[in-house]
């Protein structure tokens, strides 16, 4: 063989060989991509479905899933500040999640058992889940005040999990609940369920939500834009329209930045009323303005229950907290964690609102009025206020 054709044959060689490589990773690749996207297909098909089961079929797939047969999501990666992970490469979720299905079938009564819940709704301990294939774009908190309404809050989970598993979050359900008897304090609560909340993740976004609000459509997205949305823009009990411009109840969304920014909700409103108002003046006083979705998309039911008592200082206690957010929030909460564990469908934390500093002043001990309204409203420096104001 001539010098010349062996240098072309070991060219032509060297060719083939590269080609191959190129051929081999390609398929490698394609194999990887084939894999994890029909897995994730199926596990979002089967969440699908089984969202839709009634109580009726409920028995026939019970016991189907046994814990063994769960599909597993992956252990979470450690996210950086800007929203990049470490130790995993995997890409950006799609700005719009393609698992997202529209107008949704609200389960609005007859809620599943725990056990059938626990086995059918696909999440990590603690209630938390992120997508697969891709790196979600928002981590997202949602906080929950709760107590004695273990119906609602299996409904709630039950329609909750699959809308925001689809939407491609990374996310994880915190259920604060108030121990003891006193009043209820939706907003303080939501202020504890932020700060133990911060201990587990680098939370970006919050999501204050009632546990009896189901979303009826899931391109109602849960995420936190650059100003506070307010989710619940329509829901049926207010047949479907909102009923004054400035009402931030129901379901809002808050940044972390924006949240702190405003010291977070008051502390001091004790029973039903008051408290999502007092955040609409926060948010006003920063320059912050609630956005919404149009009506088509932030459809809610409201689960039935009887109305609460309504805590008859609210109005005051809103006019005298005009100038007082900037000490009754986040940067004065004070309460006692009684539990925090992770369940598997969610998070628990069990908190004694009434303040430590509360139990420890004996300024009021003499004075059985002022106790009274300490009692109340959960503040000796309001319980004053009021006292020499009325
Ligand atoms: N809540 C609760 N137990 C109570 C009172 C209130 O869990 O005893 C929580 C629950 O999340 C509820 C929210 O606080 O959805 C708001 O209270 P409610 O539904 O009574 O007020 P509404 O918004 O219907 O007027
Ligand atoms: C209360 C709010 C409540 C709204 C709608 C207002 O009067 O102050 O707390 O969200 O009514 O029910
Ligand atoms: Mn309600």
């Amino acid at each position: 063989m001539s010098p010349r054709s062996l240098c072309a044959n070991t060219k032509r060689n060297q060719n083939i060989l590269k080609i191959s490589v190129f051929a081999l990773i390609l398929l490698i690749l394609l194999q990887y991509y084939v894999m994890t996207t029909t897995e994730h297909r199926l596990r979002v098909l089967a969440i699908g479905l089984r969202n839709g089961n009634s109580l009726a079929n409920l028995n026939a797939t019970a016991g189907t899933g046994s814990k063994s047969s769960r599909l597993k999501t992956p252990p979470f990666s450690v996210l950086r500040e800007n929203g990049s992970s470490v130790g995993t490469t995997l890409p950006l979720c799609p700005v719009v999640s393609p698992e997202l299905i529209g107008p949704i079938h609200v389960i609005k009564r007859g809620p599943a058992p725990w056990n059938w819940l626990e086995r059918n709704l696909l999440v990590e301990k603690g209630g938390r889940y992120k997508p697969e294939g891709c790196t979600s774009r928002h981590r997202v908190a949602i906080i929950v005040p709760y107590r004695d309404r273990d119906d609602h809050l299996r409904l709630f989970l039950q329609n909750m999990h699959p809308f925001l598993m689809r939407q491609q979050l990374d996310y994880g359900i915190y259920i604060v609940e108030q121990a003891g008897r006193t009043a209820f304090n939706r907003a303080k609560l939501f202020n504890i369920g932020y700060a133990e909340s911060i201990k587990d993740y680098d939370w970006q976004c919050f999501i204050f939500h009632d546990v009896d609000l189901v979303p009826e459509d899931d391109r109602n997205i849960y995420s936190c834009p650059d100003h506070p949305r307010h989710l619940s823009v329509a829901i049926d009990k207010f047949r479907y329209s909102l009923p004054y411009d400035d009402i931030f109840g129901g379901a809002s969304a808050i940044s972390r930045e924006m949240f702190e920014k405003v010291n977070g909700f008051s502390n001091v409103f004790f029973g039903w009323g008051g408290e999502d108002d007092d955040m609409s003046t926060r948010l006003r006083k920063h320059n912050l303005i609630i956005t919404r979705y149009p009506e088509r998309f932030a459809r809610y039911r409201m689960l039935s229950h009887k109305a609460a008592v309504k805590n008859r200082e609210r109005h005051s206690i809103l006019t005298q907290n005009l100038n007082h957010s900037h000490k009754d929030g986040i940067n004065s909460l004070d309460y006692k964690l009684k539990t925090k564990e992770q369940r598997p469908l969610y998070t628990r934390v069990l908190a004694d609102v009434i303040s430590t500093k509360v139990e420890d002043d004996t300024r009021w001990k003499d004075n059985p009025r002022l106790l009274q309204l300490v009692k109340e409203i959960g503040s000796v420096d309001l319980a004053r206020a009021y006292l020499s104001s009325s």
